[in-house]
């Protein structure tokens, strides 16, 4: 079954104590949440335990973490691994996410790896991809998304699809106030569920929640939403504030 899925990505952001308040403040909001229509909560590491306890009676709102390491355990100072985001509570993890692409030169194969390891250890992924600005203005895209999600979903089998959210986010539109228009957003998400079935078949790619993450705000949320293909969010700067965040969310879902 296709959810509908908000998912906050705090970044490197908020202390413990800030980080408390606002899932305090995302609580007290409400939101109208059921099986079809989620929220994901992804801070930053350090505060995992915090967060799960405060929503560990919330059905539909999980915890995530931000990444995960693409080996299983070892000598990788201050990486995390994929089994001890699980024995944290951790139910998603952000994988390939534009930012860890570009600043720390996280290769195809290694987020094919990382997505291998939280599978195997019972997480689901929010894969995410993403032009920059010279491919989009070379309107090429379509070919470099889809060499994304081949490079780092295509060697799984049909069953682990389902445990899979794909996060369209424009590099161009990341931090920058420049959202994709609803029509860019709903064109690349019809691609990504096309080439999608081309893989795994219609029934896998219309069960696949496709989220799109880039500036999204409350008020370009229900436009967003609007399109078939858009199933929620990956909400960066505007998960940071709770009133924000639970605009996204009664707007998108
Ligand atoms: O992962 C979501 C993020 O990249 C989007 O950031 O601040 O444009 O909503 P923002």
């Amino acid at each position: 079954m296709r959810k509908k899925i908000v998912a906050g990505n705090w970044k490197m952001n908020l202390n413990l104590e800030d980080g408390k308040n606002l899932v305090a403040g995302i609580l007290a909001g409400n939101p109208a949440l059921t099986e079809s229509k989620q929220v994901v909560i992804a801070p930053p590491f350090i505060h995992l335990l915090q967060t799960g306890v405060q929503i560990e009676n919330q059905q539909y709102i999980s915890l995530g973490a931000q990444n995960c390491h693409f080996e299983a355990s070892g000598a990788f100072t201050g990486e995390v691994s994929a089994a001890m985001l699980q024995s944290a509570g951790v139910q998603y993890v952000i994988i390939g996410h534009s930012e860890r692409r570009e600043y720390f030169n996280e290769t195809d194969s290694q987020l094919a790896q990382k997505t291998d390891l939280a599978l195997h250890n019972g997480l689901k992924v929010i894969f995410c991809c993403g032009e920059p600005l010279d491919i989009r203005d070379a309107d090429t895209q379509n070919d470099y998304v889809a060499a994304q999600i081949k490079a780092g979903l295509f060697h799984l089998d049909a069953t682990s699809l389902k445990d899979i959210v794909i996060a369209y986010e424009p590099i161009w539109a990341i931090g920058t106030g420049r959202t994709a228009t609803a029509a860019q957003a709903q064109e690349m998400h019809a691609h990504i569920r096309q080439i999608v079935a081309a893989q795994y078949g219609n029934d896998v790619a219309n069960d696949m929640s496709i989220l799109y993450g880039g500036s999204c705000k409350p008020a370009n949320a229900a436009e967003l939403m609007a399109c078939p293909d858009v199933d929620g969010g990956l909400i960066g700067g505007a998960s940071l504030k709770a009133e924000e965040f639970l605009g996204i969310i009664d707007a998108m879902i």
